[in-house]
């Protein structure tokens, strides 16, 4: 990787990959991008970036021939809840996005990393341990996508020789840029109004258990799967990863043990839990383990001390 596009720059993980693949790759290295304008606060911090939407391939076109561009990674996506509320936009944005960034990748030889998510199973996955290869027979529109781009993916490395490669990316929580239209929003919401206000009303049940992951961990497993000899890789779109498997009850004790009088409330948003119970308690992530070394850094109790701290300073409160 020598010179890096990043689509989606503004969201949840972009906002946060531009500046760790710059520290490692350079800041003139790597092209942050967007459907989205910067706003004018953040302007100073963003570095390169270009306008993309990335349904006109022109766009994208214009930006890889002027950086020559190697490496895309394609974060611009609809996220599952909002997927529900509008599926012709997340069909339109996360598959015809998807095939652009790979007919323009096959043309000028770019390597291509696509998160692809836990909502890529279904409910007749099996929920505990679920294997790297497995049912596959998602019911949310965000995940039909999700399988659809692996497979999409898969097929431009055997048929074209694309660098293609991914992840199956769980919940991320993180400090910076907040989720936008997910089911497991909830785990960063959470931390957010309880320095805040020292409460929080979950949408999801207290025993949903679900796949979660800090965002060092989720840079991290981006980076070093970019960067693995390709041989090693026999997966490739895409790979299981996890670093922690919680419920919300469980995350709000962990939470009460730095803020003693928080307050959970649970108000169970039906269509978000019927998507929370389609998907898997907990991945089994041996084959990234094994194929390219993943191995997470934080756990339920690292990633609760270290958001909190974190947010202590962001939002100018002590507990
Ligand atoms: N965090 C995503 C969502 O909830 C899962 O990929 O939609």
């Amino acid at each position: 990787m020598k010179r890096i596009l990043i689509t989606g720059a503004l969201g949840q993980i972009g906002s946060e990959l531009a500046s760790f693949l710059r520290k490692r790759y350079g800041n003139e290295n790597v092209i942050a991008s967007d459907i989205k304008h910067v706003p004018d606060e953040i302007i100073n911090q963003v570095g390169v970036f270009e306008h993309i939407d990335c349904l006109d391939a022109q766009e994208i076109c214009s930006v890889i021939n002027k950086y020559k561009i190697d490496t895309v990674f394609h974060l611009a996506a609809v996220l599952s809840a909002s997927g529900e509320k509008n599926p012709q936009l997340a069909w339109k944005v996360n598959i015809n996005g998807l095939y652009n960034v790979l007919e323009i990748a096959r043309e000028y030889k770019c390597a291509v990393f696509t998160p692809s998510s836990i909502a890529a199973f279904g409910p007749s996955t099996p929920k505990d341990k679920t294997p790297q290869e497995t049912v596959q027979r998602p019911n949310t529109i965000y995940g039909l996508t999700k399988v659809t781009g692996e497979l999409l993916c898969d097929y431009y490395y055997s048929k074209y020789g694309v660098d293609t490669r991914g992840v199956r990316f769980p919940g991320i929580i993180s400090n910076v840029a907040l989720p936008g239209g997910g089911t497991t929003d909830y785990a960063v919401e959470i931390f957010y109004e309880a320095l805040k206000n020292k409460k929080y009303t979950c949408f999801l049940n207290k025993d949903t258990y679900l796949d979660m992951m800090y965002m060092p961990d989720a840079l991290k497993a981006a980076l070093n799967l970019m960067e693995t000899d390709p041989s090693r890789l026999k997966h490739r779109n895409a790979y299981n990863v996890t670093a922690e498997s919680f419920n919300p009850e469980q995350l709000a004790r962990e939470i009460k043990k730095y803020i003693p009088d928080f307050e959970m409330n649970y108000d169970i948003d039906p269509m978000r839990q019927a998507i929370a119970d389609s998907w898997p308690n907990r991945l089994d992530d041996s084959a990234a383990r094994k194929e390219w070394g993943w191995s997470p850094d934080y756990n339920l109790e690292a990633m609760t001390k270290d958001m909190i701290e974190k947010l202590e300073v962001k939002l100018h409160v002590s507990v």
